[in-house]
């Protein structure tokens, strides 16, 4: 029995690159047995990152976030392995990375990130999400056909 990998939507926030930390946390995505299979440096335009996050539309933070997101350009990648959407969402580390410090301190946005604004990394939260999330930045991308995203299950 071997269990399929899966893919998942990441990317490395305006703040990690402008600290010119992104190649040191794409290495420890790969330590971590992570494939990157597609990589891209891409400024977001206000109206892409309105869309990209248009879910928390309304929320009194969008308009921070959306600042952000536009502050400067951003690595999109698409990872697969086993379990990928979780094990990614494990590695990043709780979303604030002032608490990411105490109570995950070897994760990427308690060593990379500041606070709750900037905190270095995205990562999908559901293969749903996985699936618009890399079409969102790789639209021609294409995947193995057994490859869906979230598809975990052994054979
Ligand atoms: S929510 O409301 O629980 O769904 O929000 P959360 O999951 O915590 O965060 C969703 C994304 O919004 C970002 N976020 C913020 N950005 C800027 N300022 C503030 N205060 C803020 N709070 C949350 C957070 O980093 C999440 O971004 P992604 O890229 O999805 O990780």
């Amino acid at each position: 029995m071997t269990a399929l990998p899966e893919w998942t939507f990441a990317m490395i926030k305006p703040d990690a690159v402008r600290k010119g930390k992104a190649q040191e946390i794409k290495q420890l995505i790969e330590i971590h047995g992570f494939h990157i299979i597609a990589d891209q440096k891409i400024q977001l335009t206000r109206t892409r990152a309105q869309e990209f996050y248009a879910e928390h539309h309304g929320k009194a933070f969008f308009e921070h976030l959306v600042d952000f997101m536009t502050s400067g350009p951003v690595f999109a990648l698409v990872l697969s392995k086993h379990d990928a959407i979780t094990g990614w969402r494990k590695l990043m580390g709780p979303t604030n990375s002032i608490s990411a410090r105490e109570t995950a301190p070897k994760s990427l946005r308690a060593m990379y990130g500041t606070d709750g604004t900037k905190n270095a990394c995205h990562g999908s939260d559901s293969p749903t999400s996985a699936g618009r999330e890399v079409k969102f930045f790789f639209p021609a991308l294409v995947i193995e056909p057994f490859l869906e995203p979230g598809n975990a299950k052994a054979f």
